[in-house]
């Protein structure tokens, strides 16, 4: 993988070993399902992934212009590639995943039964890698794009995200070779003057900074659907890369958000 960084992240720029946070997941059984409104015809839930949802992830995994903007390009083959990819995000793997499966419901009066209208499965949100830094990513079905429901559930989604518990841990560029793992960790190295007083301290060495965690969305630059999610949810545009991807040269965009101040 190569990179080509704009100026505002040199590439040359050395890291030092640094502290920062990480989140601490609950096993997905334990975790809760989320309710909130769109608008006054639409509901949304954020549901914990179950062994169950295997039919619901191939169903949106085989729509081509969903997985053209995934690091695949293609749509799943069969179930059990659809499987391999949903195990990401089951025991035992679930502690370093922490993504979610989007469900709607609409509620228009005149479709109204005594059970009510139905729940549907319409895509999945969350943090499918947390190393170097926490990602995050979104998918929906092609029939429900442009009604504002993913700008919807990432805003919803980030204020479970910086709610959950944390741990301190501590990141070593000097163990990183790949130029992307250090490209992503020079990302959250620059975070420690923009909003930590510590770090601020001259008296306090590169070592011992506490570098606010981030959040990373990659965004390929021809997705502008995707860029308005993120930066409609808070995320500030970093920095691009050009990387080698699915055998052609892309550019992503890093876009990244920290949490709140009022948190
Ligand atoms: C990206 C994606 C999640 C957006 O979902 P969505 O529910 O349609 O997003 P929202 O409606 O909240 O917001 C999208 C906005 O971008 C706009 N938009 C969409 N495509 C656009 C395009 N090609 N050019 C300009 N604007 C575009 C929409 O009109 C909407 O803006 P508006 O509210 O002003 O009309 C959805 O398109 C998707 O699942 N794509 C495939 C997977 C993917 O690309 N995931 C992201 C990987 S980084």
């Amino acid at each position: 993988m190569t990179t080509d960084q704009q100026p505002n992240l040199q590439p040359t720029q050395k890291v030092a070993r640094y502290k920062t946070t990480r989140p601490i997941f609950a096993p997905t059984l334990n975790r809760k399902t989320t309710e909130t409104r769109i608008n006054d015809s639409l509901s949304l839930q954020l549901r914990p992934f179950s062994p169950t949802d295997l039919p619901h992830v191939h169903r949106l995994r085989t729509q081509p212009s969903v997985m053209i903007n995934t690091s695949t390009g293609i749509i799943d083959a069969d179930l059990s590639v659809s499987s391999v990819w949903m195990a990401r995000y089951l025991p035992p793997n679930d502690a370093t995943t922490f993504d979610l499966m989007i469900w709607v419901k609409q509620s228009d009066a005149s479709e109204h039964t005594d059970a009510g209208p139905p729940w549907e499965h319409i895509g999945v949100l969350g943090c499918h890698m947390l190393s170097p830094v926490p990602h995050i990513g979104y998918m929906l079905r092609t029939e429900w794009w442009g009604k504002g429901i993913a700008t919807h559930a990432l805003k919803t989604f980030l204020r479970l995200w910086w709610l959950l518990p944390r741990r301190e841990v501590e990141i070593d560029p000097s163990s990183m070779e790949d130029e992307h793992e250090l490209h992503l960790t020079r990302l959250e190295w620059n975070q420690r003057q923009s909003g930590n007083a510590k770090s601020l301290d001259s008296s306090v060495t590169p070592e011992t900074d506490v570098v606010p965690e981030i959040l990373l969305a990659e965004i390929e630059e021809r997705n502008f659907g995707s860029i308005k999610v993120v930066e409609r949810c808070g995320f500030t545009y970093r920095a691009s890369e050009s990387v080698v991807e699915k055998n052609r040269q892309v550019t992503l965009l890093n876009y990244t958000a920290s949490r709140p101040a009022a948190d």
